[in-house]
């Protein structure tokens, strides 16, 4: 196997939805990614904000291991052990009552949407089918997901989209308030932006949209799918805020690799959903279940709460650093172990990310100008200095 070969071979066989970085990968171990010929690449992104515990960790490897030889799947006609348990772990650490599971994080961003609806033509029986979305947000790729979407290019080739959905201005409180009605059937907030450029929605906006949510009995749905379970030094970031909504989705690091996303909702919204509303055939297996019970055990046991909010505070002050030293950048943001450098010009942000993976270092891009850090949970601080000395000579 070589870049070339699979690059040929996917050219000619593979629908071309992705515009692939020029690296191939076989394996990985801890913070490292390996690919043909030993090449070694130290990962500041996870597979997206996945691999919180990086590769191959030995406790998820001995859960797959041992539950794969039991029972993978049987399908939701019946009962299997560890949803509930994982259901009753989630709802403890998030304050909310009940969970869905299905298999991704575009799953778990249309089934609240569903549920939301649901909810208000049971409760309010009226026509408030209305959603606010925030301007540069992302929650997936199906036609719900793509509607409460903001970049034009995710849904206008595939218009028309899910009808009823406006957009609010980013953090603009007044343009909630002016956007905000009794028509209203939920406003949707990822916490931290993560495709939109690693921004944390501000305490006055969430708490007023929180505020509003309840004044009328609409819903508040925070998307926790790229910073939720751990991320941002909380389980979850809307911790940080002091309110707690309504529906909380979650999906990339609770199975560590395997596919599992979740919607954690209140009892009052839980009620609007009776049996054969929704559903999935895959979703909830007995394995990925098992494991993600193994993920918040881990998180839990090794203390990665701590370590994320401390390293993440480092990491961000050497970014910090580098902003002052250097003119093309603009500024340095984010919480915990979520973090960005913004660039002057997307230019020298391509440039930047190209030299880091020739120098043997996984960063990304996102919003063009932004570079994205979404390294494991168990980075250390040395190799934290080794990125950022790498960040320091590409700019
Ligand atoms: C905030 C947010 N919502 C939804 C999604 C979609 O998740 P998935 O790619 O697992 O479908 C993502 C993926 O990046 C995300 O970051």
């Amino acid at each position: 196997m070589t870049l070339a070969s699979l690059r040929k071979a996917e050219k000619k066989h593979l629908i071309q939805t992705y515009d692939r970085y020029p690296a191939a990968l076989t394996h990985g171990r801890g913070a490292y990614l390996y690919g043909p010929g030993g090449k070694r690449y130290l990962d500041f992104l996870s597979g997206i904000g996945v691999m919180a515990l990086g590769y191959s960790h030995p406790a998820v490897t001995r859960v797959i291991r041992e539950q794969s030889a039991r029972l993978v799947h049987a399908s939701n006609l019946f009962y299997t052990p560890f949803q509930a348990e994982l259901a009753k772990r989630l709802a403890t650490l998030s304050g909310l009552d009940r969970a869905f599971f299905c298999n991704s994080g575009t799953e778990a961003w249309e089934a609240a949407l569903k549920f939301a609806r649901a909810f208000a033509r049971a409760r309010h029986k009226s026509n408030r089918m209305l959603f606010l979305a925030l301007e540069n947000s992302f929650h997936g790729r199906t036609m719900g997901a793509v509607a409460t979407t903001f970049t034009a290019k995710y849904r206008e080739p595939f218009a028309p989209v899910m009808p009823g959905v406006s957009f609010v201005k980013f953090n603009d409180v007044a343009d909630l308030r002016r956007r905000f009605s009794d028509r209203v059937c939920a406003v949707c907030v990822e916490t931290v932006q993560g495709e939109g450029g690693v921004r944390p929605v501000s305490r006055e906006f969430l708490r007023e949209a929180s505020r509003l949510t309840r004044k009328t009995g609409a819903l508040l749905i925070c998307d926790e799918i790229q910073c939720g379970l751990g991320r941002t030094g909380r389980m979850f970031a809307f911790q940080r805020y002091a309110i707690k909504p309504d529906m909380v989705t979650l999906a990339k690091p609770l199975a560590c690799g395997l596919p599992l996303g979740a919607v954690l909702a209140s009892n009052r919204v839980a009620a609007a959903i009776t049996p054969g509303m929704h559903g999935t055939t895959f979703g909830g297996g007995p394995l990925a279940c098992a494991v993600a019970l193994e993920v918040l055990d881990v998180i839990a046991r090794d203390g990665l709460l701590a370590r994320v909010e401390e390293l993440g505070s480092y990491f961000l002050s050497r970014l910090d650093d580098l902003a002052a030293r250097h003119g093309e950048v603009k500024e340095a943001r984010g919480l915990g172990l979520m973090l960005a450098l913004e660039l002057k010009s997307a230019n020298a942000a391509k440039a930047v990310q190209k030299r880091l993976l020739a120098r043997g270092f996984i960063i990304n891009r996102t919003h063009e100008t932004t570079l994205r850090f979404l390294p494991p949970y168990i980075i250390t601080r040395s190799q934290i200095d080794e990125v950022v000395e790498a960040l320091d000579a590409a700019l």
